[in-house]
């Protein structure tokens, strides 16, 4: 099996902003060191890259919240956030900075190279400009009132009271966020890539790519059918990559143009500190190697299309072979949003638990095709029925029993039975479902099936019961160990990309003093008579209280944290089937009637155009009664029925719900009937 080919592996930079959270790890730093671990273990040429992306308005926003630079800011979330990767066992071979002065000059390089083959449009046009602060201001620095929901603190790229999108010059009286300024409109000039022009080249690439995952390529069609737009690489800037051009003074390149150079300015300081300054070439420019790339989904575009064809233009580049991106991962059933304190930091994390059992229970439910959701109930379940009690439990039955009852020294296998020799046979089956799964990046499908392993191990101790042959059977008390110890090598092999730390301690009990490469995987990894050593249980059970206490720390952040928005959060996804499910239409209330006994229900009759519904709806403290007759209503009409206070209720009203809890009818002035998508 084991030809490969080198190989380079990137996780997306992560902005110098603020630390990392669950959702990051999932997205683009778990799977890629699963497979770069398991990789390594094959023994292929791979290198992985990774490094704090330091340019944007993003990181100039943290800046003056704080009343500190740029750099400041930078500097402390560089070193944050790069020990919590370590922290976690995120293995990048190097992890670099876009600040960096070979960064630096590598982006100002290839952008000139660009430059000089007549690749970029020069183009003048009319942007917002802050007189007072002497600067012209990107979108966030532009506030004003948001045109859809008259909110009057809406940012220039969008309203984050409503979630519209939006451009600067759609906002109500524009404001600079600078100065307070009015801003003006005037005449600046930038270089912008004609990405257009080359789509038809670029779709001839994108053709040779095999096995992209159908949530990327789906994505990259969409924009390739809207047809691609020119998009400017050069920004009026201060903080970033200077333009290296003369007429381009006060600019710097976009930072989606420079940060995903960051991985080849990355890739020459990890080459110049291995002590062989070349060696990035090879995996950049030699066309035997793949690149891949590990991104969350909001980061498709870039690096699918933009990065690509700048790689492409350019010419001496390796374009990536695929790009694995997962989708997002959500908490608790709501979308993990930081300022709303809707998220779980991982150096919190790793104040309560240890980081193989993040790293297992996210890559249990990683987003791989669709969007997934982390649970504090769920983790405790993957670690207590799935590491304790599988996995955790058969090896210690294991080592336990034989440091007890064969003097702590592996023991012969002597005329094994059908159980056992099925048991030894399933650890080649289930290493080549492994292997299969990880090639395909099936990163679940991997962890569940090293698992099935262990499973398959307990049940086996279980069932050959040693500690009763150990009276009346002694060698099959001892073929048991013998086949039990060669499942526990084998699993320490290939449970060690997703549990390193653990896995390092297997081996340290069943005597190993460097890990197995991945091809020796077999039945019979150790030799009888070698001696084993009793060490520490693997994994402790996660306590109810553990559990609880995670979850009100997450609500009450949540509910002291300072929201931008006045409004509810956004449910999750839903798909368009889920909501086709749904039949509403509009209706006229005909009739209305209070409901004795209660306060707030009142009864309907409700003309919905097919047929008359009564519909019992609560309320009664938001409406005026005479005014009800002849009111058009939104009903949802397939809800099925239900009694509340001894009435049928044939259906819902559909009602909106302001910030103060006040109900307004969702009012329509189409026909009684019509239905409402
Ligand atoms: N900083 C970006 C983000 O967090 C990712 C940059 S990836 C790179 O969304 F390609 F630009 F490096
Ligand atoms: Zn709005």
């Amino acid at each position: 099996m084991s030809y490969s080919k080198r190989i380079l592996v990137t996780s997306a930079l992560p902005y110098a902003n603020g630390p990392l959270h669950l959702g990051h790890l999932a997205g683009a730093y778990l799977t890629p060191d699963f497979y770069v671990r398991y990789k390594r273990l094959t023994g292929a040429d791979i290198v992985f890259i990774c490094g704090s992306d330091e340019h944007g308005v993003p990181i100039t926003i943290a800046a003056e919240k704080e009343g500190v630079s740029p750099q400041d800011i930078v500097d402390r979330y560089h070193e944050i956030n790069k020990k919590v990767f370590e922290d976690f066992g995120i293995s990048f071979d190097y992890y670099g900075r876009t600040s960096s002065k070979v960064h630096h000059q590598t982006s100002q390089e290839i952008f000139t190279h660009l430059y000089e083959k007549g690749f970029f449009k020069k183009k003048t046009e009319k942007q917002l400009y802050d007189p007072k602060s002497d600067m012209f201001l990107p979108d966030r620095y532009v506030k004003g009132t948001c045109p859809n929901c008259s909110y009057t603190e809406a940012y220039g790229d969008q309203c984050e009271n409503c979630g519209t999108s939006l451009s600067p010059a759609e906002l109500i009286d524009p404001v600079s966020a600078l100065s307070g300024e009015k801003p003006e409109l005037k005449e600046t000039e930038h270089w912008y890539m004609p990405l257009g022009d080359v789509q038809p080249k670029f779709e001839g690439w994108l053709k040779t790519r095999k096995n992209w995952k159908p949530n990327v390529m789906g994505q990259v069609k969409s924009w390739l059918n809207d047809g691609l737009a020119d998009r400017a690489a050069t920004r009026d800037l201060t903080w970033g990559v200077p333009v290296p051009l003369k007429d381009a003074k006060g600019k710097v390149l976009y930072v989606w143009f420079d940060a995903p150079i960051g991985y080849i300015s990355a890739t020459k300081e990890w080459a110049e500190l291995s002590g062989n300054p070349d060696e990035w070439k090879k995996y950049w420019q030699d066309e035997e190697t793949e690149l891949y790339h590990f991104i969350g989904k909001d980061n498709i575009v870039f690096h699918c299309i933009m990065f690509p064809i700048i790689l492409m233009e350019h010419g001496s580049y390796v374009l990536p072979e695929n790009v694995p991106a997962n989708e997002f991962l959500n908490l608790e059933g709501k979308k993990l949003s930081t300022s709303r304190g809707w998220a779980v930091w991982l150096h919190e994390y790793l104040e309560d638990f240890s980081p193989d059992l993040l790293r297992y229970a996210l890559g249990t439910t990683l987003p791989e095709s669709k969007d997934s959701d982390f649970s504090w109930k769920d983790f405790q379940v993957r670690v207590n029925n799935e590491l304790a009690a599988v996995l955790g439990n058969f090896v210690f039955r294991a080592v336990s029993f034989t440091q007890k009852f064969a003097d702590g020294k592996i023991p012969q296998l002597v005329d094994p039975k059908k159980t056992d020799t099925e048991a030894l046979q399933s650890i080649n089956t289930q290493k080549e479902k492994v292997t299969n799964a990880f090639e395909s990046f099936k990163f679940k499908e991997a962890i569940t099936e090293a698992m099935n392993l262990a499973r398959i191990g307990n049940k086996y101790f279980t069932e050959t019961e040693p500690w009763k042959t150990r009276n009346d059977d002694l060698q099959s008390c001892m073929n048991t160990l013998h086949v039990s110890l060669q499942i526990c090598a084998a699993l320490s092999v290939l449970m060690e990309p997703i549990l390193p730390d653990s896995m390092n301690e297997l081996r340290n009990q069943l005597g190993y003093k460097e890990i197995p490469n991945w091809n020796t995987v077999s039945d019979s990894m150790l030799i009888a008579g070698s001696s084993i050593n009793l060490g520490e249980v693997l994994f402790t059970k996660v306590e109810d209280e553990q559990i609880e206490s995670q979850i009100s720390k997450l609500e009450e952040r949540s509910a002291t944290s300072n929201p931008t928005s006045k409004f509810t959060p956004l449910k999750t996804d839903i798909q368009f089937d889920d909501f086709m499910k749904l039949d509403i239409r509009t209706g006229e209330i005909l009739e209305a009637e209070a409901i004795k006994k209660s306060d707030k229900l009142l009864k309907l009759t409700v003309d919905i155009g097919v047929e008359t519904r009564t519909i019992v709806s609560g309320i009664a403290k938001h409406v005026d009664m005479k005014n009800l007759k002849g009111q058009k209503v939104s009903v949802v009409a397939n809800l099925a029925p239900k009694k509340l206070m001894g009435v049928e209720s044939q259906g819902m009203i559909l009602m909106a719900e302001d910030t103060e809890g006040n109900l307004k009818f969702v009012d329509t002035n189409a026909e009684p009937g019509s239905t409402i998508t």
